[in-house]
């Protein structure tokens, strides 16, 4: 009798030695997409969850090219947004407003756009809905869309959490974001998921320090565990502090803070501009991106996304990282030339008068650090710059580069043997 107990003892800890062991094998929780097969396998990916955050006002325009670009090999992606619709056969959004309190959502003047198109669809938006708006230094305040917006920030931690309990990341983006995901794998590869880690573009308004929305963030499972359960211990009070700010990242950056985790900046490699807008040369922060690894970019549209997907494809064989070295010989440098008409390469500053273009290029080259200069044909003002932009298209003006400066700069930078890491 003892020695059948003594057996059975064994056996069961033999058994829960076993599922143990097995349950610390157990990769994370099926995926929640089926992603194509030509997909490269990635095991770290199984971990992350990535969130594109968008809102009806945009959603069926700026979604769908990233259901074939930057989430398709993504196994766990969702998309919050303010208003549940199909945005594929296989994807809907998720509302990640509808556990905000009912008087909140019944009474506030942010959540007006929000209950016509509970109550109606899509169909209730109007021209003053869609319309882009200018961005000013507190964001676009004549935007329904954009002040609806941020009240997504704080409930989407709890729906994140609730879609993919055991993710390891949570990765949020926008639609006008793009994420080179090899980079991100491997920076995340380097920072330990057990720690309570907020990693993002580091910002300031007033003494708040806050990951940069639209240059994406990320969080890791305990950061975001400790700010729901933070949250829920006063979701009035935060509602009252989310509708007296302006900024919805910025909030996040609070709760964060809050519960004592600090953004740990991550500047270069997460940008907030596009590729054709960012300052490759220059230091900031102490640090020169040049030989960062590319993250992240901001500002793209259904062009720029793609011109980044081509691009990661055409550096696919490269060794080691894609760093912004890359990303400026390869997508902006081709774009520089000697002098595009019509054209604005967003130089701002102080004009000075001159009486033709060629002028404009004689002040350029006087100043020592001057890369690129534009001239208005109507006023006959010239302005300079040591940073370099593309810019756009604009009948009226002349825009110029000084190609020589441009690649010696480049060329001095170096090859990047050393891969720079935050
Ligand atoms: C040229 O300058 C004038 C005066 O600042 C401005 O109104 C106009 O828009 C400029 N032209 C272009 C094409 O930017």
């Amino acid at each position: 009798m003892p020695r059948l107990r003594r057996l059975l003892f064994g056996s069961l800890l033999a058994l829960c030695l076993l599922y143990t062991l097995y349950h610390h094998r157990t990769p994370s929780s099926p995926p929640l997409q089926a992603i194509p097969p030509d997909c490269p396998s990635h095991p770290d990916l199984s971990d992350i969850l990535v969130i594109l955050k968008t809102g009806v006002t945009e959603s069926r325009d700026k979604v769908p090219i990233h259901l074939t670009t930057t989430l398709r090999c993504i196994p766990n992606h969702a998309l919050f947004s303010d208003y549940i619709e199909p945005l594929s056969p296989s994807i809907s959004t998720h509302d990640v407003l509808a556990s905000l309190s009912p008087a909140l959502i019944a009474t506030h003047p942010d959540f007006d756009l929000y209950r016509r198109v509970q109550a109606h669809g899509p169909t209730a938006l109007t021209p003053a809905d869609l319309n882009p708006d200018i961005n000013t230094p507190i964001g676009k305040p004549n935007n329904p869309g954009w002040k609806l917006d941020k009240w997504k920030f704080l409930p989407m931690l709890d729906e994140a959490l609730a879609l993919k309990p055991d993710a390891k990341w949570y990765v949020f983006m926008e639609a006008d974001t793009y994420i080179l995901w090899d980079n991100l794998l491997a920076w995340l590869r380097r920072l330990n998921p057990k720690d309570a880690i907020y990693l993002g573009n580091q910002m300031q308004i007033v003494d708040a320090i806050f990951a940069h929305g639209g240059s994406g963030f990320i969080l890791s499972r305990p950061a975001v565990v400790k700010a729901v359960e933070h949250r829920k211990r006063s979701r009035d009070g935060w509602e009252r502090a989310v509708g007296e700010h302006w900024a919805g990242d910025c909030m996040l950056g609070i709760l964060l803070q809050d519960v004592g985790i600090e953004l740990t900046w991550g500047w270069p490699m997460l940008q907030i501009a596009p590729p054709g807008e960012m300052d490759y040369f220059d230091l900031g922060y102490e640090r020169r991106p040049w030989c960062y690894p590319a993250v992240s970019f901001h500002h793209l549209d259904g062009d720029g996304i793609r011109e980044l997907d081509a691009m990661e494809r055409t550096l696919k064989g490269k060794k080691g990282p894609v760093v912004y070295r890359d990303v400026f010989l390869n997508v902006m440098r081709p774009q520089l030339r000697d002098v595009r008409t019509d054209w604005d390469n967003l130089v701002e500053g102080e004009a000075v008068s001159v009486t033709s273009f060629a002028a404009c290029r004689g002040v350029c080259s006087r100043e020592a650090l001057c890369l690129q200069y534009a001239y208005n044909e109507t006023t006959s003002e010239c302005r300079t710059s040591t940073a370099l932009a593309v810019g756009h298209p604009q009948p009226g003006l002349s825009a110029g580069w000084m190609m020589d400066r441009i690649d010696a700069m480049a060329d001095s930078l170096g090859e990047c043997d050393e891969i720079s890491w935050i």
